[in-house]
């Protein structure tokens, strides 16, 4: 019972002062709350769980639905406030995945510039869970367009992944974005396996409505919760491949600062406290007491009044920190009646005041084919679901997807404190791969990109320099290095380093 107290007091010290203070919780703040929530949930959610179930439980004929005429439907002539001319299409519209109850996932597709008929087709996915994939995926990261501080008027992203294949952002799970369901008791019953299933049928019926890309190399990236989406997508499509007459031609998954693995509620905890310490946000006395005082590692928890103090005085500062980016600055003001001058290499961090406001524009909706009259309640960057099931560990799906010849890219910004590298370095080295390539500096224009080791069997995990959470907001010029090495199926390009030689002693 001591413990459990102790755990609430955590549990209070961390959210009074992320969340309370926060007017809208961003991506890793919703995983926290998730994390935290699952640490103290009694029963705990999905406890005992090791993986994650979503195998066959339905049959495609039953769920693929005729899908001719809306693709033309669903196209967008132009986004309000876009930049005249562009040489990609746009769509945008609902693909009903539970027609009894009437739960539809939105999407926002953008074509390639360039060869679409032959670049492969991508899938993104935000986290949370709750996060939208077209408020940030979409309006924040590898879309076209970013959205302008007037909140109207986009301009042009020229790191955008539509540069090296055809993008997809869906709105997943139900209750994120635009997507809706007709039931509000459907809502409450969120969980990994539902948006694992729910995404998959997405999938086999956008398909059908785009049958040109059936056969297409297909790849799915996410980030932050998508973590647990993305494996567990590319899970359930090689469950159903095995009896489908035409497979989905799956090569792929990438996962930015992605949540893959936890031990026990602490530890992350341990990682939060040595990142932030080896950032010079801690002294060496109060890492020394964490240390003492706070058992991360396992259960039964160990920590003592002075564990508890000490973290106190790592997090109270922290007020004053954007914790996706402990180095960005904190945004300042609200809209502006001119758009401010905007550079792709500086992440404005009032944006998400931009994509909101740009996103609850009726002409903006009705161009996106999307309406919030569907969902009765204002578009909102993230929101708060109710989850039911959510695996503690996705990293058995890699052994599968490594024997399946399905490449895996993880990739960590390293500037993030919510989900620091340290603690995804760790979790894969559960896996026991062997190095193929170790570590070495990769080259982003002459520079260093960040940091890659490529295991056996086709698994690459690299560091993005100076990027948060949301890596290609961030670094979005290295974010596109590392998205077209990963289509390409090649290692990041390898920084010349001179070689070691023994010095004369
Ligand atoms: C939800 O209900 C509305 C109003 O009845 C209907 O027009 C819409 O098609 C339903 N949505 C789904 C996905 O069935
Ligand atoms: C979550 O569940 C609680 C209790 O059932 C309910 O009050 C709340 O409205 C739900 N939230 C959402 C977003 O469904
Ligand atoms: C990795 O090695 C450890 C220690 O030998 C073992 O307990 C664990 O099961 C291994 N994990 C995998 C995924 O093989």
């Amino acid at each position: 019972m001591k413990n459990r107290g102790n755990l609430v007091l955590g549990v209070l010290l961390y959210f009074l002062v992320f969340l309370g203070l926060s007017c809208h919780a961003t991506q890793g703040d919703v995983l926290w709350r998730l994390m935290w929530e699952k640490a103290t949930a009694e029963p705990k959610i999905g406890g005992s769980k090791l993986s994650v179930t979503s195998e066959r439980r339905f049959l495609l004929s039953e769920v693929v639905k005729p899908q001719a005429g809306l693709k033309e439907k669903d196209k967008i002539d132009m986004l309000p406030g876009q930049p005249r001319k562009v040489n990609f299409n746009q769509y945008g519209g609902y693909v009903t995945v539970d027609e009894k109850i009437g739960r539809a996932l939105y999407y926002y597709f953008v074509e390639a510039e360039g060869p679409k008929d032959t670049l492969p087709l991508v899938l993104w996915l935000n986290g949370g869970p709750g996060c939208s994939s077209v408020g940030y995926g979409a309006m924040a990261e590898v879309g076209p367009f970013r959205v302008s501080s007037d909140g109207k008027t986009l301009y042009q992203n020229q790191y955008a992944w539509n540069k090296v294949a055809n993008v997809l952002f869906l709105d997943s799970p139900v209750g994120a974005g635009f997507s809706y369901t007709n039931s509000s008791s459907d809502e409450q019953v969120n969980g990994d396996e539902r948006t694992a299933n729910d995404a998959y049928v997405f999938l086999v019926n956008w398909l059908e409505r785009f049958p040109e890309y059936k056969n297409r190399e297909f790849y799915i990236a996410g980030e932050s919760y998508g973590g647990h989406y993305v494996p567990q997508l590319a899970h359930t499509i090689i469950q159903h491949n095995k009896e489908a007459k035409q497979p989905i031609n799956l090569k792929g998954i990438a996962i930015g600062n992605p949540m893959v693995h936890e031990e026990d509620d602490g530890a992350l905890g341990g990682h939060f406290f040595e990142f932030m310490w080896s950032r010079g946000f801690v002294s060496e006395k109060t890492i020394d007491s964490i240390r003492k005082g706070c058992d991360f590692s396992q259960p039964p928890f160990r920590r003592t009044k002075a564990c508890f103090r000490s973290m106190y005085e790592v997090i109270a500062p922290l007020e004053f920190v954007f914790m996706d980016n402990i180095y960005a600055p904190l945004c300042d003001h609200h809209l502006t009646a001119k758009p401010m001058y905007t550079s792709l290499d500086s992440f404005d961090p009032c944006n998400d005041i931009y994509v909101t406001a740009y996103m609850n524009r009726p002409e903006v909706q009705n161009a996106l084919h999307a309406n919030v009259t569907k969902i009765n309640y204002p578009w909102e960057e993230c929101r708060s679901l109710n989850w039911t099931d959510g695996a503690f560990s996705v990293l058995p799906l890699f052994t599968e997807f490594l024997e399946n010849e399905i490449r895996v890219l993880v990739y960590s910004g390293d500037i993030d404190a919510k989900i620091p590298m340290t603690f995804t370095q760790t979790s894969l080295k559960r896996l026991n791969l062997s190095e193929a390539t170790p570590w070495y500096a990769w080259d982003s224009n002459s520079e260093i990109g960040g940091f890659s080791v490529v295991y056996e069997g086709g698994l690459t995990y690299a560091t993005v320099k100076g990027a948060g959470h949301e890596v290609p907001s961030y670094q979005p010029k290295r974010a596109f290095v590392l998205i077209k090495s990963f289509l390409d199926g090649v290692p990041l390009p390898r920084l010349h380093i001179k070689e070691y030689s023994d010095p004369e002693v």
